[in-house]
Order: C-alpha cells, then sequence, then structure tokens
C-alpha cells in the first residue's frame, strides 16, 4: 500500500513526506514536482499558460500514475481530491492521511510563497484560504482515512503520529 498525504496548501505534506520517507526507507514522490517535470515549467507558469483545468487535467494524470505503484509515500497537491476520479484511484493502493491546520497556521506558513498561484484571483490572501478550505474540507473528510491536526505540532511529531496509526 502507499502513504498518501492529503490536504490543504501549508498543512506540510511535502515535510512530513520527506521525514516519512527517511523513516520508512521508502520513496517520496511529489505530484506537484511530477506535473512540473512532465511540463517542463513550474506550477504559476503552468496556471498562467494554460490554465487551471489543464493543471488539473496532469494532475489527474499523475495520480493514476502514481497510484498504480506500490510502497510509494505519495506527496499530493492541495487541490488533488477535487476530482472524484483521483480520489478513487488513489484509495484503492493507499491508505489517505488528512493533514488539517487552522486558517491562521495555513496563512503564516505559506503567506510570500510566489510558487503557490492564487486559487481564486480575486479574494485577499487570507479570504481565499478560509474560502476554499471550507469549500474543500468536506472531500477531504469523505477521501480521509485518517485525519491528522498539525497546529502547533511539529513536522516529525505528525510523522510519529502517522506512523502510530498505520
Ligand atoms: C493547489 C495546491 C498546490 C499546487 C497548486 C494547486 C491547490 O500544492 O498543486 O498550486 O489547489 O490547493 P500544495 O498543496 O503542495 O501547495
Amino acid at each position: 500500500m502507499n502513504l498518501v498525504l492529503i490536504g490543504y496548501r501549508g498543512t506540510g505534506k511535502s515535510t512530513v513526506g520527506k521525514i516519512l520517507a527517511r523513516k520508512l526507507g521508502r520513496t517520496v514522490v511529489s505530484t506537484d514536482a511530477e506535473i512540473v517535470k512532465r511540463a517542463n515549467l513550474s506550477v504559476p507558469e503552468i496556471v498562467k499558460q494554460f490554465g487551471w483545468d489543464h493543471f488539473r487535467d496532469v494532475e489527474s494524470a499523475v495520480c493514476r500514475d502514481v497510484a498504480a505503484q506500490d510502497q510509494l509515500i505519495i506527496d499530493t497537491g492541495g487541490g488533488a481530491i477535487l476530482r472524484p476520479e483521483n480520489v478513487e484511484a488513489l484509495r484503492k493502493t493507499g491508505t489517505l492521511i488528512w493533514l488539517t491546520a487552522t486558517v491562521e497556521t495555513i496563512t503564516r506558513r505559506i503567506g510570500g510563497d510566489t510558487q503557490r498561484p492564487s486559487l481564486t484571483g480575486t479574494k485577499s490572501f487570507t479570504d481565499e484560504i478560509r474560502e476554499v478550505l471550507s469549500e474543500r474540507t468536506p472531500k477531504y473528510q469523505a477521501a480521509a482515512t485518517h485525519v491528522v491536526q498539525t497546529d502547533g505540532v511539529s513536522s516529525a511529531q505528525v510523522a510519529d503520529r502517522i506512523l502510530q496509526l498505520t
């Protein structure tokens, strides 16, 4: 089985994924890194040149391909759960761990990061997080096998908690 990290931007998926990979001696794959590799463009460049729908199409292909493998730690992009077929593919071969954090924690962790293009284009930074997070929460919830809260907890502690659960 794979171990799949899901959750909003800034919940620590990438850092925790690397720790888990080291502790378990497994390979970590980031769906975003895989998308960037396939497109040969950064995430903001893909979105600017081709739009979000195209980004989501490549993301779906990447989810399908990584889900076809075994024993991976999969660090997904925050929107990977938006398409039901991605969730279905990832769940078939993986345990999905939902990393949660409050709007305040997320704002603090990702503020000023230019590699994360706006998801709405219109809202202020914190309003966007508040809105998109609440819209996605039921989707993360439905997809998740386990939930791990990350506010005020170190990434190493989050990784240990995941190891206890799985
Ligand atoms: C996205 C999150 C990003 C990346 C893209 C879209 C989202 O990944 O896939 O910018 O829709 O939440 P991270 O969650 O790794 O930042």
